[in-house]
């Protein structure tokens, strides 16, 4: 793993954005998977800043997302769909059609194979952003006794729930949501991390210096070839 240590998050976002602004440019219709959460936010603002300002035109990029709530209206103001309108879809020229997401209120099964089969059909992911939960978690993969593999639907843990539930103000937060698996991730051909924060400190140790273990499903990072990792020190603190 490449690992680069930050003070603060809008250098990571920089640094990260800088990543997608330069590889869009030399491949104008590569297929990017996204994340949500706060931490990517920075790179997003800076990814729609570049854009603004004429330096990357998103026309011909794909778009997949890791993954969704379930029994949440997809146009929810906390919805995972909305969450990338509100902070990157609705702030560049990334066409409708060639954004692809997870649908929480649909048949699982039939679901995760034709996500499966959309990124297949478009090349595969070329770059996947990730963050990872307190609990070592990735998109909405939490610890299990095994790795997962393509998408599937997956009942959230209490952890992961704390977490979240403080941006629920009107509905409760869903208890399940669709994700992509860990098979479906590690696919991507680079994969670029960021964590940043005190609470991320233990997870990030994990994942890096831990063994490679579903109980720490961002571990299995450790065997994609082709990591960068973004950290501020808070979230280096214990490496
Ligand atoms: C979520 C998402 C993950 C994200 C994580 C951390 O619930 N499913 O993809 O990495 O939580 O989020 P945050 O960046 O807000 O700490």
């Amino acid at each position: 793993m490449d690992i680069r240590i930050f003070k603060t998050e809008q250098e990571i976002g920089e640094a990260a954005g800088k990543i997608y602004v330069d590889y869009i440019n030399e491949n104008p219709s590569c297929v990017l998977g996204f994340a949500t959460g706060a931490t990517p936010v920075p790179t997003y603002t800076y990814m729609a800043q570049q854009c603004k300002a004429g330096k990357v035109s998103f026309k011909d990029v794909k778009t997949f997302n890791l993954d969704e709530y379930c029994d949440l209206p997809k146009e929810h103001k906390n919805s995972f769909y909305m969450f990338m309108y509100d902070n990157l879809f609705s702030k560049v020229d990334l066409k409708p059609e060639n954004i692809d997401f997870l649908d929480g209120n649909t048949d699982p099964v039939a679901e995760s194979a034709r996500y499966a089969k959309s990124i297949e059909d478009k090349g595969g992911i070329d770059i996947q952003l990730l963050g990872i939960g307190r609990n070592g978690h990735i998109a909405f993969n939490e610890p299990a006794d095994e790795f997962s593999d393509e998408a599937y639907k997956i009942k959230l843990t209490e952890s992961t729930i704390e977490a979240n539930s403080i941006y629920f103000d009107d509905v409760p937060m869903p208890r399940y949501a669709m994700t992509m698996g860990i098979g479906s991730i590690m696919k991507a051909r680079k994969i670029i991390f960021i964590a940043t924060g005190k609470a991320k400190a233990q997870a990030v140790h994990d994942m890096i210096k831990g063994e490679v273990t579903p109980r720490c499903p961002a571990s299995i990072l450790q065997q994609h070839p082709d990591v960068t990792v973004f950290l501020d020190e808070d979230a280096a603190s214990l490496l």
